[in-house]
């Protein structure tokens, strides 16, 4: 320290450590201006010069004006320090942190389901079919035995596109559209599936969706009989509900179908003892089925005095309702991803 800077001295320490401690660039540009701030000592130092004796005093301005710049410096390198300190603290990187979660996509209820229905029916033999979601009016409705005006046509309340064509409103017009391609020469000369999309003028409830999921079944053959038609579901009611599940088929009225049938599965709630899902009865209908309507047969010129064939159709959104007590279709259709993540 040059002697004549000496009464500075515990200033100019101060300073030093005060901006060697500074951490942000506000906390240093304080510490800045207390030394060669319009108020800082250096400045006061520099007015003060003209009080030191006048062979002294070129000396004396010398070493203020180098401390002044050794100061400046001094101040640029702490900035950049700083500076360096923030950035490296910006990209800094713990190996430590546990990672961000991935999130796993997974089947929609309705797409396993309708894959775990499907194994279950081709591991049987079955054969899967699909036809167009929009469908002419004869398949739909002719070809099946619900000629216009029947008022059959008024169980489902249709999407009509151009005249005779809609949306279809059930699976059933690919077993038309198959049986209609096939040639009778074996034994059993169909065994098929079709799943799908299909559509109706319905008001969103509990139950119902304008647009649902769909499986349709079909077995034609020689000697085909219901009990075949009763074997084969009820096989796929214990593998789908599980293996006490026990079936029930009672007469119900389906164009396509004579006789017709509705088959309903043991409450797996109450396993049959009565609840309030399946309304006391013990009872859950979940499919309509019977014996391919000898008219339907004859439609695609298969002779029903040499073949018979059973045919069963469900929707899909009730089959995963009943096993998954989900209370409303409409949870399928909304996409809330708290309800679909319970599906594993
Ligand atoms: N297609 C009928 C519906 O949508 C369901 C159905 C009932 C299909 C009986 C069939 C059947 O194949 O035999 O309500």
């Amino acid at each position: 320290m040059p002697p004549l800077l000496e009464e500075l001295a515990s200033l100019i320490e101060e300073v030093r450590n005060d901006a060697k401690s500074a951490a942000t660039p506000n906390e240093l540009a304080q510490v800045k201006a207390r030394a060669l701030g319009g108020k800082g000592f250096l400045k006061s130092a520099l007015s003060g010069i003209k009080d030191v004796p006048s062979e002294e005093r070129k000396a004396y301005g010398q070493q203020l004006n180098a401390l002044k710049n050794e100061f400046e410096e001094f101040f640029k390198r702490r900035a950049a320090e700083i500076d360096a300190a923030a950035k490296a603290e910006a990209e800094f990187f713990d190996s430590g942190l546990p990672g961000m979660r991935v999130q796993m996509g997974r089947l929609h209820p309705i797409r396993a389901a309708m894959r775990n229905i499907v194994d279950i029916f081709v591991s049987m033999g079955f054969d899967v079919f699909t036809g167009p979601e929009m469908e002419y009016e004869k398949y739909n409705f002719d070809l099946l035995n619900i000629p216009e005006y029947h008022p059959a046509r008024d169980d489902m309340d249709t999407f009509y596109i151009l005249p005779g064509l809609v949306l279809r409103t059930h699976t059933s017009p690919v077993q038309v559209r198959v049986m209609e391609k096939i040639k009778a020469r074996e034994d059993v000369i169909v065994q098929m599936i079709s799943p799908g999309r299909v559509f109706r003028r319905d008001r969103p409830d509990a139950t119902h969706t304008p647009c649902f999921h769909q499986l349709e079944g079909l077995q034609v053959g020689r000697g085909i009989s219901m009990a075949n038609m009763r074997w084969i579901l009820d096989e796929f009611a214990r593998r789908f509900f599980g293996p006490e599940t026990r079936t029930r088929l009672r007469p119900d009225y389906f164009p396509f179908v004579e006789p017709g049938a509705e088959l309903a599965v043991t409450c797996s709630m109450c396993e049959g003892k009565g609840c309030r899902v399946c309304k006391e009865t013990g009872w859950i209908e979940v499919m309509g089925c019977g014996m391919v309507h000898p008219q339907v047969l004859r439609n695609v010129n298969i002779d029903p005095d040499e073949y018979s064939g059973w045919a069963f159709g469900f929707g899909v959104e009730r089959m995963a309702q009943v096993l998954y007590q989900v209370p409303d279709a409409r949870m399928f259709f909304e996409n809330d991803m708290r309800f679909l993540r319970q599906f594993s």
